[in-house]
């Protein structure tokens, strides 16, 4: 495809490519519409969630390929615990073979696995799995790929506000120390860009407590596509929009 190129690493925002289209450097994908698509086959919602997972699997590598530096993709919120006992347990069957299989092919691309969410709402051994993948995945030097499971981002916030709060009763920290950064830094993106692209598709219009505070001027592009039905054209073309955005972070 003549429209897309490399972006360069390390470089503060998108980099503009000639002849060719800008990329994010970060895309955050709402990975949402897998029961829609599974009713509407009449399948269990678990069915969707299998097929949802094969569209992760496709639409990462295809990033990666891309040259995206960052994607952060929402699998389980902090709220989707409310779901019926079954479901959850459909989904933490997923992520617990996903994990000890599918991950394996992420070696190739050499992309970085790391987790962001609260990891001990999840059993021991899905714990344990999250620890392996980040670890054997550590020296990479691909794409990182940030998957958001337990993940709320008021919980974040209101995590990082403790841990900004420890540091200043024992007199690491003063009031004076805590800055915009200072927050960012206590998230669990620490150290990575903010998103310049989050892609919801299913046409939902909300936002559902995915990166609050990385995303104060980050692009939004809602799609009308159920997330097993995504393809890598409609990823393209969430990356066109992109490209024709005109950001101005509050200046003219
Ligand atoms: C997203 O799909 C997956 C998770 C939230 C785990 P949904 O399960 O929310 O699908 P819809 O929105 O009900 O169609
Ligand atoms: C957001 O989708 C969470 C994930 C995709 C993991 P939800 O389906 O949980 O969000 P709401 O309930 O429609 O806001
Ligand atoms: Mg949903």
């Amino acid at each position: 495809m003549a429209f897309f190129g490399k972006n360069k690493k390390g470089e503060p925002g998108a980099a503009p490519l000639s002849g060719e289209i800008i990329l994010p450097r970060h895309v955050g994908i709402i990975m949402d519409g897998n029961g829609r698509w599974a009713k509407k086959r009449g399948l269990p919602r678990k069915a969707g969630h299998r097929e949802g997972a094969q569209t992760f699997r496709t639409i990462t590598r295809y990033c990666s390929e891309l040259g995206i530096e960052y994607l952060t993709v929402y699998a389980f919120s902090t709220e989707n615990w409310k779901r019926p006992a079954d479901e959850v347990g459909a989904l933490m069957g997923l992520f617990k073979s996903y994990l000890k299989e599918a991950l394996e092919d992420f070696k190739d691309d050499d992309i970085v696995v790391r987790f962001i969410g609260d990891k001990a709402g999840f059993s021991p051994e899905l714990q344990e799995l999250m620890r392996e993948n980040e670890e054997s995945s550590r020296h990479r030097d691909g794409m990182v790929l940030n998957i958001a499971m337990n993940y709320g981002s008021r919980d974040e916030i209101v995590r990082a506000v403790k841990r900004i709060c420890a540091q200043v009763q024992d007199g690491r920290l003063t009031d004076a120390d805590v800055t915009e950064q200072l927050i960012s830094d206590n998230l669990y993106t620490a150290g990575q860009p903010d998103p310049d692209l989050i892609i919801r598709p299913s046409g939902e219009y909300r936002i559902s407590n995915f990166m609050l505070w990385q995303s104060a001027y980050t692009e939004f592009v809602i799609m009308n596509k159920l997330w097993p039905d995504f393809t890598k054209d409609d990823l393209n073309e969430a990356l066109r929009i992109y490209a024709q955005r005109n950001r101005r972070y509050g200046g003219v």
